[in-house]
């Protein structure tokens, strides 16, 4: 199914999204070892990670060469704080493959400035000759990182202030069990900085994400619903269950 360019492959079950995603992920990686990989945390790519992690072990795949990228952090928590991004990249799926840490690039929360980190952030993305290819999940309200609604389309990696649904979302017992533990804050990369990535893959899993799909393969093109700033990319495939592809007419 297509979209404008979107490319849309809905598929009958979570593990089945993660086996697609990690494979098209290792399959790249083979044909290009010095490969530029952008990441993304929460729940949606734990299963993708663990697969990852699995064709490492198996020897299908090095990660050796590869360097990574990651969306956002949260701003005002260290890396070693079990709620940072920083942490969970590293228990989830750094720990688990043959990556070197100093290849893994993941946006520091405790920056004295943001306007430096992040202005160097994009610079080191620039000197790795950009990102091959970005996984990225979607909020409930739509965004991709943390682009909240309204985020510009031109956005670059900045700090950011997170809705009320984001911080709700995340602190369901998943990630933080209470709303008020939730940074009001975060460093992220823009709908700018991800549109420049070679080819990118949206994973959406459950009922949940049913309404934010449909708005972001059917609905216009518009800030209100960040990850519909994506339709026009030329390389992007969004990986649904069948429960996240509900809505889609
Ligand atoms: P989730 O988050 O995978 O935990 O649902 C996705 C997102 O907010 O981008």
């Amino acid at each position: 199914m297509a979209a404008g360019n979107l490319k849309i492959q809905v598929l009958e079950s979570a593990d089945a999204v993660a086996a697609a995603a990690s494979k098209v992920i290792v399959e790249a990686i083979k044909a290009k070892p010095r490969f530029v990989l952008g990441l993304a945390t929460g729940s949606t790519p734990e299963k993708t990670y663990a697969k990852m992690a699995e064709a490492n072990k198996a020897k299908q795949v090095s990660f050796a060469k590869v360097t990574t990228f990651n969306l956002d952090e949260y701003w005002g928590l260290d890396g070693d704080h079990d709620q940072s991004y920083r942490y969970f990249m590293n228990d989830r799926l750094f720990n688990h493959i043959d990556i070197r840490p100093w290849n893994t690039n993941v946006l520091n929360g405790m920056a004295t400035s943001p306007l430096i980190e992040c202005a160097a952030y994009e610079q080191k993305i620039f000197a790795c000759g950009g990102v091959d290819l970005w996984l990225l999940g979607i909020g409930n309200n739509g965004h991709v990182a943390f682009n909240e609604p309204g985020s510009a389309v031109d956005s670059r990696t900045r700090l950011v202030s997170l809705t009320q649904s984001t911080i709700n979302a995340n602190s369901d017992g998943r990630f933080f069990s209470d709303p008020k533990d939730v940074p009001r804050c975060a460093l992220s990369a823009g709908i700018g900085t991800i549109r420049e990535a070679r080819k990118i893959i949206l994973l959406a899993t459950g009922a949940g994400k049913a309404d934010a799909v449909k708005a972001a393969v059917e609905g216009p093109f518009s800030p209100d619903c960040p990850a519909s700033l994506l339709q026009d990319h030329l390389d992007c495939t969004f990986y649904l269950d069948k429960a996240a592809a509900a809505k889609l007419s």
